[in-house]
């Protein structure tokens, strides 16, 4: 299986950090951002990793990651504006095999998930989900889930049913290249991964996982300095 992570996006949420650089590159304790996600495919074996980002840091990128991580088999694509999560997707099109997983460029994402990768490979589902119960579900997309299966999905609600979020890792299956194209734009003008994955509740393909692991969105000042301390915390541990 194949990866790919999407640093594109606006950060705006880590201004002014993010006026003059990428989000991906801020430091999570001693190592930059997208060190982390690239770190979560290549410690669930997936070693060719297609990374997305903005026209005017794609180079930065490729001098950052092929000096770090000799291990791994690096491509790069543009995106040229930040139109969404599943835009970004989209353009994964043509490196990726029959399933690939995708990962968000600031979580960080500390489970093994092998096994769910293996299970998928084998599976009829089209799509696979990772959950969480967070404390502040309304910062997240929002999942539903009744008997083992999930019901519905909305992104940020203000008043969300659960507290299980649905972070920033998904596995798909190639299809998701027919089904991104039907999409229409949110109100925020952009193609919305929970969007896209509300396509599989209503063909009854999607299938979902929950992790137990830490889990950092750190896109925002307090998910950097949270995850950061538990880095520093926990280094040699
Ligand atoms: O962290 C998990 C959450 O991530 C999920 O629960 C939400 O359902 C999902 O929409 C996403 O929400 P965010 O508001 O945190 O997404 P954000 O706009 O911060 O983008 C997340 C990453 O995706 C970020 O590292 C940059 C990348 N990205 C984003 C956009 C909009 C791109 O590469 N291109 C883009 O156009």
């Amino acid at each position: 299986m194949k990866g790919v992570v999407l640093a594109g996006g606006r950060g705006t949420r880590l201004r002014p950090m993010t006026e003059i650089m990428n989000k991906h590159v801020l430091p999570v304790y001693d190592e930059p951002m997208i060190f982390y996600p690239v770190r979560t495919l290549l410690e669930n074996g997936i070693s060719e990793i297609l990374v997305i980002s903005a026209p005017e840091y794609i180079g930065g990128y490729i001098q950052l990651l092929e000096e770090r991580f000799e291990d791994a088999e690096f491509s790069y694509k543009v995106q040229d504006e930040p139109a969404g999560i599943a835009h970004a997707i989209q353009l994964a099109e043509g490196f990726v095999d029959d399933t690939f997983a995708v990962v968000l460029g600031d979580n960080i994402v500390m489970d093994d998930i092998s096994e769910n990768i293996s299970a998928f490979a084998d599976s009829d589902e089209d799509c696979m989900i990772f959950l969480k119960q967070v404390s502040d579900p309304s910062r997240y997309g929002v999942a539903e889930v009744e008997d083992d299966r999930v019901v519905e999905l909305k992104e940020k609600p203000d008043s969300p049913e659960t507290n299980t979020a649905v972070i920033g890792l998904y596995l798909y299956t190639s299809d998701v290249f027919d089904r991104i194209p039907e999409l229409t734009k949110s109100d925020r003008g952009e193609l919305e991964v929970t969007d896209l994955n509300r396509t599989y509740i209503e063909d009854d393909s999607l299938g979902y996982s929950e992790l137990t692991g830490q889990w950092f969105d750190v896109g925002t000042p307090d998910g950097l300095l949270k995850a950061s301390n538990f880095v520093a915390e926990n280094r040699d541990a």
